[in-house]
């Protein structure tokens, strides 16, 4: 009798559960069975794989005690090793790469370096704001590609992070880079989802997957290499430090290869994930005009007509408040996984062992009436405000990871995302390109909204 039985959909000879997955499109079908079994249920995958989807606050709560579980490398992370290997966001448990990288940037991704960032972040921003004003109120702005494919958040990395300029704003088409990246990602998260023997017969693209890689590799290699060769040390970035320091525990600095697995990381895990939010709060905020309108006050009273300093940062709690609950209702990081270190029972129910990996079924996790309320399937930001963060019960929110593997570049995410709305909003109003449009979620590594585009209009008397 060890614990309660945790329900199951029926399973098929040789393919177990997976005729319940959508491989192209995973967090669906676990929001789907979600709604089906309720607070938990496990599924029988290609391989001997089993998985077990925690899907309420109770078990999710549980599973982010870090003494007893810890952060599982899955089928689609695994595939992106061959990208990023022992970059932060792939690198398995205890692997000796984590903690030197982890340990060297904790304190250079805090508050302090990452304001040093922000003229290289306005920098980005302008360029994306004067080819919009360029383009005229009638051109139809796919937040996709504005925010994401070649554009925002990508440069925005390259410019902060390494002191390299992608120029997309100043291409018809992305920096190959960006493409070879995109495909990689498609490439991996397809390759996670089907057999063995089927990624064994895909020849030409696993050969394509592999030219991308490299080509990738080579140009993280080649910025490294320059600026060895050619220091800057003026810059506020992390490549420097990255090159610079030495890790407290080991004393040892980051090799090469390292220093190119996690450039190649925060470029992986900082575009989409930013530019997807991004495209989420927007579709919120046009289909909520009451909070658009709130979200513009504040934004007329912090910033006026002035320039966007330092200090507004902070002082837009409307805004930040408005990408928590865009996070919360749905986060462009749907299913993160963890595993237990021994033979555990999650909330002293439900019996798992450390082979079996456990997923955090964001979705309906952070719409648990418990936490959330009764109109937690509602937007709205008000939740948040008046201490209604502080009251939240402990891990509560999760859509920047959890524990030692929660999301590094939290602070840089936030900072650049308030930039950027807050200067959107200055300059223009937007208004949704078909304002029939509903959200229909597109899945790469992590989600976005598909096919979602904008128009913006300069606001009269603002240059
Ligand atoms: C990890 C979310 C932006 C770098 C994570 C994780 C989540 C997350 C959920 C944990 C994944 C897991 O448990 O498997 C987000 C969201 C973002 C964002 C929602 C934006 C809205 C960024 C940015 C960067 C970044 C801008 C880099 C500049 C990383 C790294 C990790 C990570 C390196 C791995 C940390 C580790 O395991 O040590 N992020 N992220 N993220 N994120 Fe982010």
């Amino acid at each position: 009798a060890k614990g309660l039985p945790i329900p199951q959909p029926p399973s098929r000879l040789f393919i177990g559960n997976a005729g319940e997955i959508d491989p192209a499109n995973l967090p669906q079908s676990m929001w789907r069975l979600a709604d089906v079994y309720g607070e938990i249920f496990q599924l029988d995958m290609p391989g001997g794989r089993k998985l077990v989807v925690c899907n309420n606050y109770e078990l999710n709560n549980d599973l982010c005690d870090g003494t007893r579980f810890e952060k599982v490398i899955g089928a689609a992370l695994k595939e992106v090793r061959a990208l990023i290997a022992d970059g932060l966001f792939t690198a398995y448990p205890n692997e000796k790469g984590w903690g030197i990288a982890h340990r060297l940037l904790m304190p250079v991704f805090g508050p302090i370096t990452i304001r040093k960032m922000l003229p290289e972040m306005n920098d980005i921003v302008s360029q994306m704001l004067l080819r919009w004003d360029r383009f005229g109120p009638e051109n139809e702005l796919v937040c996709a590609d504005e925010f994401t494919r070649c554009r925002l958040a990508f440069d925005v990395i390259g410019l902060a992070a390494f002191g390299y300029r992608f120029n997309n704003f100043y291409r018809e088409n992305a920096h190959p880079f960006v493409t070879q990246m995109a495909d990689v990602l498609l490439e991996c998260g397809k390759r996670a989802n089907r057999t063995g023997i089927e990624n064994a017969l895909r020849v030409f693209s696993a050969q394509e997957n592999a030219a991308n890689i490299k080509a990738m590799q080579s140009l993280c290699d080649e910025i490294v290499a320059d600026r060895k060769k050619n220091p800057q040390p003026e810059l506020n970035d992390l490549l420097n430090p990255m090159l610079e320091n030495t890790d407290p525990v080991t004393g040892e600095k980051m090799s090469d290869e390292l220093i190119r697995n996690n450039l190649c990381t925060f470029l992986v895990a900082g575009h989409e994930t930013t530019s997807g939010t991004l495209g989420f709060l927007f579709y919120h905020l046009l289909k909520n005009p009451d909070k658009y309108m709130k979200l513009q006050k504040e934004v007329d009273e912090v910033l006026g007509d002035g320039p966007f300093e330092a200090k507004h940062v902070s002082q837009l709690p409307y805004l930040k408040f408005c990408i928590y609950e865009t996070l919360r209702y749905m986060g462009p990081i749907a299913t993160p996984g963890k595993h237990a270190i021994k033979p555990t029972l999650i909330a002293g129910k439900y019996y798992v062992e450390p082979s079996t990996q456990l997923v955090m079924n964001l979705k309906p996790f952070h719409h648990d009436p418990k936490v959330w309320g009764d109109d937690a399937d509602t937007f709205r930001p008000e939740r948040w405000m008046d201490g209604g963060f502080e009251k939240l019960p402990p891990n509560a929110f999760k859509a920047f990871g959890d524990g030692e593997r929660a999301c590094i570049g939290r602070t840089f995410a936030e900072q650049e995302m308030i930039l950027a709305v807050a200067t959107i909003f200055q300059k223009f109003q937007v208004e949704m390109a078909d304002p029939s449009y509903q959200m229909n979620v597109k899945v790469t590594l992590t989600l976005k909204p598909n096919n979602f585009a904008i128009k913006v209009r300069r606001r009269p008397g603002r240059s």
